[in-house]
Protein backbone atom coordinates (compact mmCIF):
# COMPACT_ATOMS: atom_id res chain seq x y z
CA UNK A 1 0.00 0.00 0.00
CA UNK A 2 1.23 3.21 -0.78
CA UNK A 3 0.91 5.81 1.51
CA UNK A 4 -2.20 8.53 2.15
CA UNK A 5 -0.34 11.66 2.77
CA UNK A 6 -1.57 14.70 0.61
CA UNK A 7 1.01 16.96 -1.34
CA UNK A 8 0.19 19.61 1.15
CA UNK A 9 1.14 18.02 4.27
CA UNK A 10 4.44 16.57 2.68
CA UNK A 11 5.00 20.13 1.18
CA UNK A 12 4.86 22.23 4.88
CA UNK A 13 6.55 18.95 6.26
CA UNK A 14 9.34 19.72 3.83
CA UNK A 15 8.84 23.62 4.67
CA UNK A 16 9.44 22.80 8.11
CA UNK A 17 12.50 20.90 7.57
CA UNK A 18 14.37 23.12 5.35
CA UNK A 19 13.17 26.29 8.05
CA UNK A 20 14.67 24.84 10.74
CA UNK A 21 17.97 25.25 8.96
CA UNK A 22 18.44 21.70 10.11
CA UNK A 23 19.53 20.27 6.84
CA UNK A 24 22.88 19.26 6.24
CA UNK A 25 23.12 17.26 3.20
CA UNK A 26 26.30 14.61 2.94
CA UNK A 27 27.58 14.95 -0.91
CA UNK A 28 27.36 12.29 -3.65
CA UNK A 29 30.94 11.57 -4.97
CA UNK A 30 31.79 12.09 -8.81
CA UNK A 31 29.87 14.52 -11.06
CA UNK A 32 31.13 17.58 -11.50
CA UNK A 33 30.50 20.09 -13.98
CA UNK A 34 28.84 19.32 -18.07
CA UNK A 35 26.59 16.30 -18.67
CA UNK A 36 27.64 13.24 -16.86
CA UNK A 37 28.52 10.05 -18.49
CA UNK A 38 25.78 7.76 -19.21
CA UNK A 39 25.31 5.89 -15.59
CA UNK A 40 27.53 8.50 -13.62
CA UNK A 41 26.42 10.53 -11.03
CA UNK A 42 25.77 14.33 -11.99
CA UNK A 43 26.12 14.64 -8.32
CA UNK A 44 28.02 18.26 -7.05
CA UNK A 45 28.97 18.76 -3.50
CA UNK A 46 26.63 19.45 -1.63
CA UNK A 47 26.68 23.07 0.15
CA UNK A 48 26.08 23.62 4.01
CA UNK A 49 22.36 23.51 4.34
CA UNK A 50 21.25 23.08 0.73
CA UNK A 51 18.75 21.06 -0.25
CA UNK A 52 19.65 17.74 -2.66
CA UNK A 53 17.06 17.34 -5.92
CA UNK A 54 17.43 14.13 -7.08
CA UNK A 55 16.54 14.59 -11.15
CA UNK A 56 15.82 11.20 -13.01
CA UNK A 57 16.40 11.52 -16.89
CA UNK A 58 15.63 8.40 -19.27
CA UNK A 59 18.20 8.92 -21.40
CA UNK A 60 21.26 10.59 -23.29
CA UNK A 61 20.40 8.74 -26.94
CA UNK A 62 18.56 11.46 -27.66
CA UNK A 63 19.67 15.12 -27.29
CA UNK A 64 16.55 16.77 -26.01
CA UNK A 65 16.76 15.23 -22.57
CA UNK A 66 20.38 16.25 -22.34
CA UNK A 67 19.28 19.09 -22.91
CA UNK A 68 15.97 19.20 -20.27
CA UNK A 69 18.69 17.54 -17.33
CA UNK A 70 21.21 20.04 -17.62
CA UNK A 71 18.85 22.66 -17.77
CA UNK A 72 17.09 21.30 -14.58
CA UNK A 73 20.46 20.93 -13.54
CA UNK A 74 21.57 24.59 -14.10
CA UNK A 75 18.65 25.99 -12.91
CA UNK A 76 18.53 24.25 -9.60
CA UNK A 77 22.12 25.07 -9.03
CA UNK A 78 21.23 29.19 -9.23
CA UNK A 79 18.55 28.75 -7.02
CA UNK A 80 20.75 27.28 -4.42
CA UNK A 81 19.92 23.55 -4.20
CA UNK A 82 22.05 20.63 -5.12
CA UNK A 83 21.32 18.09 -7.96
CA UNK A 84 21.74 14.85 -8.26
CA UNK A 85 21.35 14.03 -12.13
CA UNK A 86 21.19 10.76 -13.42
CA UNK A 87 20.58 9.21 -17.24
CA UNK A 88 19.61 5.49 -17.49
CA UNK A 89 20.62 4.66 -21.05
CA UNK A 90 16.97 4.01 -21.44
CA UNK A 91 17.34 0.81 -18.82
CA UNK A 92 14.10 0.36 -16.39
CA UNK A 93 16.41 -1.36 -13.78
CA UNK A 94 19.06 1.77 -14.39
CA UNK A 95 16.22 4.01 -13.58
CA UNK A 96 15.03 2.25 -10.52
CA UNK A 97 18.14 1.94 -9.03
CA UNK A 98 19.59 5.64 -9.68
CA UNK A 99 16.04 6.46 -7.45
CA UNK A 100 16.61 4.17 -5.10
CA UNK A 101 20.16 5.88 -4.71
CA UNK A 102 18.69 9.44 -4.75
CA UNK A 103 16.51 8.45 -1.90
CA UNK A 104 19.65 6.56 0.25
CA UNK A 105 21.74 9.76 -0.54
CA UNK A 106 19.49 12.15 0.97
CA UNK A 107 17.18 13.64 -1.65
CA UNK A 108 14.62 16.07 -0.56
CA UNK A 109 12.75 16.32 -3.69
CA UNK A 110 12.37 13.78 -7.27
CA UNK A 111 12.06 15.18 -10.68
CA UNK A 112 11.80 12.19 -12.64
CA UNK A 113 11.27 11.58 -16.44
CA UNK A 114 10.31 8.16 -16.61
CA UNK A 115 11.50 5.55 -19.43
CA UNK A 116 8.33 3.38 -18.06
CA UNK A 117 5.63 5.28 -16.64
CA UNK A 118 3.92 2.18 -14.80
CA UNK A 119 7.62 0.94 -13.70
CA UNK A 120 8.41 2.86 -11.05
CA UNK A 121 5.94 2.04 -8.05
CA UNK A 122 8.25 1.38 -5.31
CA UNK A 123 10.18 4.33 -6.15
CA UNK A 124 7.66 6.07 -5.72
CA UNK A 125 5.79 4.15 -2.56
CA UNK A 126 9.71 5.21 -0.80
CA UNK A 127 9.06 8.53 -1.95
CA UNK A 128 6.12 8.57 0.10
CA UNK A 129 7.06 6.93 2.80
CA UNK A 130 10.02 9.44 3.25
CA UNK A 131 7.83 12.44 2.33
CA UNK A 132 9.72 13.09 -0.53
CA UNK A 133 7.31 15.03 -3.30
CA UNK A 134 7.81 13.75 -6.75
CA UNK A 135 7.84 15.81 -9.98
CA UNK A 136 6.64 14.17 -13.02
CA UNK A 137 8.90 15.92 -15.99
CA UNK A 138 6.97 15.46 -18.87
CA UNK A 139 6.17 11.79 -18.95
CA UNK A 140 3.72 10.86 -16.44
CA UNK A 141 4.21 8.68 -13.74
CA UNK A 142 1.28 6.28 -13.82
CA UNK A 143 -0.50 3.87 -10.86
CA UNK A 144 0.77 5.74 -8.28
CA UNK A 145 -0.40 8.43 -5.73
CA UNK A 146 2.71 9.60 -4.78
CA UNK A 147 3.11 11.73 -7.84
CA UNK A 148 2.94 15.40 -6.75
CA UNK A 149 2.75 17.96 -9.80
CA UNK A 150 3.39 17.00 -13.41
CA UNK A 151 5.11 19.35 -15.84
CA UNK A 152 5.00 18.96 -19.62
CA UNK A 153 3.64 20.70 -22.99
CA UNK A 154 0.64 19.77 -23.78
CA UNK A 155 1.06 16.41 -25.62
CA UNK A 156 -2.03 16.18 -27.40
CA UNK A 157 -1.77 19.09 -29.08
CA UNK A 158 1.39 17.84 -30.02
CA UNK A 159 0.01 14.91 -31.95
CA UNK A 160 -2.79 17.36 -33.19
CA UNK A 161 0.25 19.33 -34.63
CA UNK A 162 2.23 16.70 -36.16
CA UNK A 163 -1.30 15.84 -38.07
CA UNK A 164 -1.80 19.07 -39.27
CA UNK A 165 1.99 19.34 -40.44
CA UNK A 166 1.21 16.55 -42.68
CA UNK A 167 -2.06 17.72 -44.12
CA UNK A 168 0.32 20.70 -44.92
CA UNK A 169 2.58 19.36 -46.55
CA UNK A 170 0.36 16.92 -48.60
CA UNK A 171 -0.87 20.07 -49.75
CA UNK A 172 -4.37 19.37 -48.41
CA UNK A 173 -4.42 21.63 -46.00
CA UNK A 174 -3.20 25.48 -45.53
CA UNK A 175 -0.91 26.45 -42.32
CA UNK A 176 -3.84 27.61 -40.91
CA UNK A 177 -5.68 24.47 -41.13
CA UNK A 178 -8.13 25.57 -43.53
CA UNK A 179 -8.66 23.15 -46.99
CA UNK A 180 -6.57 24.25 -49.74
CA UNK A 181 -8.08 25.79 -52.63
CA UNK A 182 -6.38 23.46 -54.64
CA UNK A 183 -6.17 20.27 -52.78
CA UNK A 184 -5.09 16.79 -54.72
CA UNK A 185 -8.58 14.57 -54.13
CA UNK A 186 -6.33 11.63 -53.48
CA UNK A 187 -6.83 9.17 -52.21
CA UNK A 188 -3.12 9.52 -51.18
CA UNK A 189 -1.49 6.73 -49.44
CA UNK A 190 -0.08 7.33 -45.71
CA UNK A 191 1.43 5.56 -43.04
CA UNK A 192 1.32 5.74 -39.31
CA UNK A 193 4.26 5.75 -36.42
CA UNK A 194 3.23 6.09 -33.00
CA UNK A 195 5.97 6.11 -29.67
CA UNK A 196 6.57 3.93 -26.89
CA UNK A 197 3.36 2.39 -25.13
CA UNK A 198 5.19 2.34 -21.78
CA UNK A 199 5.19 6.00 -22.20
CA UNK A 200 2.24 7.93 -21.12
CA UNK A 201 2.52 10.86 -24.01
CA UNK A 202 2.91 8.52 -26.53
CA UNK A 203 -1.02 7.92 -26.68
CA UNK A 204 -1.90 11.43 -26.37
CA UNK A 205 0.56 12.41 -29.38
CA UNK A 206 -1.30 9.54 -31.34
CA UNK A 207 -4.70 10.37 -30.51
CA UNK A 208 -4.78 14.43 -31.17
CA UNK A 209 -2.64 13.01 -34.79
CA UNK A 210 -5.69 10.77 -35.49
CA UNK A 211 -8.24 12.63 -34.45
CA UNK A 212 -7.05 15.22 -36.87
CA UNK A 213 -6.45 13.01 -39.20
CA UNK A 214 -9.47 10.88 -39.11
CA UNK A 215 -12.17 13.14 -41.50
CA UNK A 216 -9.55 12.39 -44.36
CA UNK A 217 -9.25 8.93 -43.45
CA UNK A 218 -13.39 8.26 -43.11
CA UNK A 219 -13.30 10.72 -46.66
CA UNK A 220 -11.48 8.42 -48.48
CA UNK A 221 -8.87 11.37 -49.00
CA UNK A 222 -6.04 9.57 -46.71
CA UNK A 223 -5.02 5.95 -47.27
CA UNK A 224 -3.26 3.89 -44.43
CA UNK A 225 -2.59 1.47 -47.25
CA UNK A 226 -0.92 -1.16 -44.63
CA UNK A 227 -3.85 -1.05 -42.38
CA UNK A 228 -2.15 -0.72 -39.99
CA UNK A 229 -4.10 2.04 -37.89
CA UNK A 230 -4.10 1.07 -34.47
CA UNK A 231 -2.03 2.20 -31.82
CA UNK A 232 -0.40 -1.36 -30.78
CA UNK A 233 0.49 -1.94 -34.66
CA UNK A 234 1.85 1.98 -35.00
CA UNK A 235 4.20 2.12 -31.58
CA UNK A 236 7.73 2.32 -31.44
CA UNK A 237 9.32 0.73 -28.08
CA UNK A 238 11.70 2.95 -26.48
CA UNK A 239 11.44 5.37 -29.52
CA UNK A 240 13.80 2.93 -31.49
CA UNK A 241 15.25 4.69 -34.37
CA UNK A 242 16.39 1.04 -35.25
CA UNK A 243 12.98 -0.34 -34.66
CA UNK A 244 10.90 2.16 -36.94
CA UNK A 245 13.59 1.71 -40.14
CA UNK A 246 12.99 -1.74 -39.96
CA UNK A 247 9.15 -1.40 -39.47
CA UNK A 248 9.09 0.84 -42.47
CA UNK A 249 11.13 -1.41 -44.50
CA UNK A 250 8.89 -3.90 -43.85
CA UNK A 251 5.95 -1.65 -44.88
CA UNK A 252 7.35 -0.82 -48.42
CA UNK A 253 8.06 -4.21 -48.81
CA UNK A 254 4.97 -5.73 -47.78
CA UNK A 255 2.16 -3.14 -49.26
CA UNK A 256 4.58 -0.95 -51.60
CA UNK A 257 6.13 -3.28 -53.73
CA UNK A 258 9.66 -2.59 -51.95
CA UNK A 259 9.56 1.57 -52.82
CA UNK A 260 7.92 1.49 -56.27
CA UNK A 261 4.42 2.59 -55.27
CA UNK A 262 2.71 5.75 -54.42
CA UNK A 263 3.20 6.56 -50.65
CA UNK A 264 2.62 10.27 -49.64
CA UNK A 265 3.45 10.82 -46.59
CA UNK A 266 4.57 9.05 -42.84
CA UNK A 267 3.08 10.62 -39.86
CA UNK A 268 5.82 10.36 -37.26
CA UNK A 269 6.05 11.32 -33.46
CA UNK A 270 9.50 11.86 -32.63
CA UNK A 271 13.13 12.98 -34.49
CA UNK A 272 14.52 9.76 -34.17
CA UNK A 273 12.08 8.00 -35.59
CA UNK A 274 11.60 10.12 -38.65
CA UNK A 275 15.26 9.53 -39.45
CA UNK A 276 14.60 6.32 -39.20
CA UNK A 277 11.97 6.73 -41.69
CA UNK A 278 13.67 8.84 -44.01
CA UNK A 279 16.64 6.28 -44.09
CA UNK A 280 14.31 3.23 -45.14
CA UNK A 281 12.37 5.53 -47.81
CA UNK A 282 15.71 7.05 -49.64
CA UNK A 283 17.11 3.51 -49.69
CA UNK A 284 14.01 2.15 -51.15
CA UNK A 285 14.51 4.63 -53.62
CA UNK A 286 11.79 7.66 -52.73
CA UNK A 287 13.70 11.15 -52.95
CA UNK A 288 16.04 12.18 -51.71
CA UNK A 289 14.23 15.28 -50.88
CA UNK A 290 10.86 16.22 -50.83
CA UNK A 291 11.20 17.93 -53.75
CA UNK A 292 12.39 14.83 -55.71
CA UNK A 293 9.38 12.60 -54.16
CA UNK A 294 10.45 11.90 -50.36
CA UNK A 295 6.79 11.29 -48.80
CA UNK A 296 6.20 14.34 -46.01
CA UNK A 297 7.60 13.06 -42.89
CA UNK A 298 6.65 14.89 -39.64
CA UNK A 299 8.69 15.01 -36.44
CA UNK A 300 9.07 16.00 -32.88
CA UNK A 301 11.51 17.94 -30.36
CA UNK A 302 14.09 19.68 -33.20
CA UNK A 303 16.66 17.64 -32.68
CA UNK A 304 19.43 19.48 -34.66
CA UNK A 305 20.47 16.57 -36.91
CA UNK A 306 15.99 16.57 -37.72
CA UNK A 307 16.77 20.70 -38.25
CA UNK A 308 19.30 19.92 -40.55
CA UNK A 309 17.08 17.84 -42.02
CA UNK A 310 14.77 19.88 -42.79
CA UNK A 311 16.49 22.93 -43.23
CA UNK A 312 17.62 20.39 -46.43
CA UNK A 313 14.26 19.80 -47.86
CA UNK A 314 14.45 16.12 -46.26
CA UNK A 315 12.43 16.26 -43.47
CA UNK A 316 8.92 18.28 -43.63
CA UNK A 317 8.59 19.39 -40.04
CA UNK A 318 9.45 18.93 -36.11
CA UNK A 319 7.63 20.14 -33.49
CA UNK A 320 9.46 22.29 -31.54
CA UNK A 321 9.25 21.82 -27.48
CA UNK A 322 11.51 24.61 -26.28
CA UNK A 323 13.08 23.11 -23.04
CA UNK A 324 14.77 25.81 -21.73
CA UNK A 325 10.88 26.65 -20.83
CA UNK A 326 9.89 23.30 -19.61
CA UNK A 327 13.46 23.34 -17.57
CA UNK A 328 12.34 26.78 -16.31
CA UNK A 329 8.88 25.31 -14.78
CA UNK A 330 10.19 22.78 -13.58
CA UNK A 331 12.88 24.56 -11.12
CA UNK A 332 9.85 26.68 -10.43
CA UNK A 333 8.15 23.90 -9.41
CA UNK A 334 10.66 22.86 -6.94
CA UNK A 335 11.03 26.07 -5.43
CA UNK A 336 7.64 26.42 -4.51
CA UNK A 337 7.56 23.08 -3.62
CA UNK A 338 10.81 24.25 -1.15
CA UNK A 339 8.97 26.89 0.28
CA UNK A 340 5.68 24.36 1.01
CA UNK A 341 3.45 26.58 -1.02
CA UNK A 342 1.08 24.77 -4.27
CA UNK A 343 2.84 25.08 -7.16
CA UNK A 344 0.90 26.71 -10.02
CA UNK A 345 -1.04 24.77 -12.32
CA UNK A 346 -2.64 25.37 -15.62
CA UNK A 347 -4.55 22.10 -15.80
CA UNK A 348 -6.32 20.52 -13.23
CA UNK A 349 -8.22 17.70 -15.44
CA UNK A 350 -6.51 16.25 -17.91
CA UNK A 351 -3.70 13.99 -16.83
CA UNK A 352 -5.37 10.92 -14.36
CA UNK A 353 -2.32 8.39 -13.98
CA UNK A 354 -4.45 5.94 -13.03
CA UNK A 355 -5.15 6.75 -9.28
CA UNK A 356 -5.12 10.48 -9.40
CA UNK A 357 -5.10 13.39 -11.37
CA UNK A 358 -2.19 14.97 -11.36
CA UNK A 359 -1.90 18.73 -11.06
CA UNK A 360 -0.01 19.90 -14.12
CA UNK A 361 1.39 22.75 -15.93
CA UNK A 362 1.32 22.21 -19.57
CA UNK A 363 3.41 24.70 -22.10
CA UNK A 364 2.55 25.38 -25.73
CA UNK A 365 4.71 24.23 -28.59
CA UNK A 366 5.27 25.04 -32.33
CA UNK A 367 5.44 23.55 -35.39
CA UNK A 368 8.77 24.22 -37.31
CA UNK A 369 9.21 24.07 -40.85
CA UNK A 370 11.97 25.40 -43.27
CA UNK A 371 10.77 28.44 -43.63
CA UNK A 372 10.61 29.62 -39.79
CA UNK A 373 14.19 27.74 -38.80
CA UNK A 374 15.50 31.04 -38.87
CA UNK A 375 13.33 33.02 -37.21
CA UNK A 376 11.90 30.51 -34.71
CA UNK A 377 15.13 28.22 -34.02
CA UNK A 378 18.04 30.47 -34.57
CA UNK A 379 15.98 33.73 -33.76
CA UNK A 380 15.11 32.25 -30.15
CA UNK A 381 18.54 31.24 -29.63
CA UNK A 382 17.90 27.67 -29.64
CA UNK A 383 20.43 26.71 -32.36
CA UNK A 384 22.73 29.01 -34.54
CA UNK A 385 22.79 29.28 -38.07
CA UNK A 386 26.04 27.65 -38.24
CA UNK A 387 24.31 24.73 -35.84
CA UNK A 388 21.86 24.27 -38.28
CA UNK A 389 24.07 24.41 -40.93
CA UNK A 390 26.27 21.41 -39.88
CA UNK A 391 23.46 19.29 -38.35
CA UNK A 392 25.52 19.43 -35.02
CA UNK A 393 25.84 21.41 -31.82
CA UNK A 394 28.70 22.89 -31.06
C1 LIG B 1 8.58 13.22 -25.15
C2 LIG B 1 8.93 13.59 -26.57
C3 LIG B 1 10.07 12.72 -27.08
C4 LIG B 1 9.86 11.27 -26.77
C5 LIG B 1 11.06 10.44 -27.13
C6 LIG B 1 8.34 11.75 -25.07
O1 LIG B 1 7.98 11.41 -23.80
O2 LIG B 1 7.47 13.96 -24.73
O3 LIG B 1 9.31 14.95 -26.63
O4 LIG B 1 10.13 12.87 -28.47
O5 LIG B 1 9.52 11.07 -25.44
O6 LIG B 1 12.16 10.80 -26.35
Amino acid sequence: MTTTRSFGRRASGLAALFGAGALVLSACSGGGAGAPAAGESGAAPAAEGSIKVGVAMPTQTSERWIADGNAVKEGLEKAGYTVDLQFANDDIPTQTQQIDQMITNGAKILVIASIDGTALSSQLDAAGAANIPVVSYDRLIRDNENVDFYVSFDNYKVGVAQAKALLTGLGLTDKDGAKAADAPVGPLNIELFAGSADDNNAGFFFNGAMDTLKPFIDEGTLVVKSGQTSFDQAATLRWSQEAAQKRMEDILTSTYGGGTEPLAGVLSPFDGISRGIITALQGAGYGPSIADGLPIVTGQDAEIASIKLINDGVQQSTIFKDTRLLAAQAVKTVEAIGKGETPEANDTKTYDNGVKVVPSYLLEVQTIFKDNIESDIVGSGYYTADEVAAGVTK
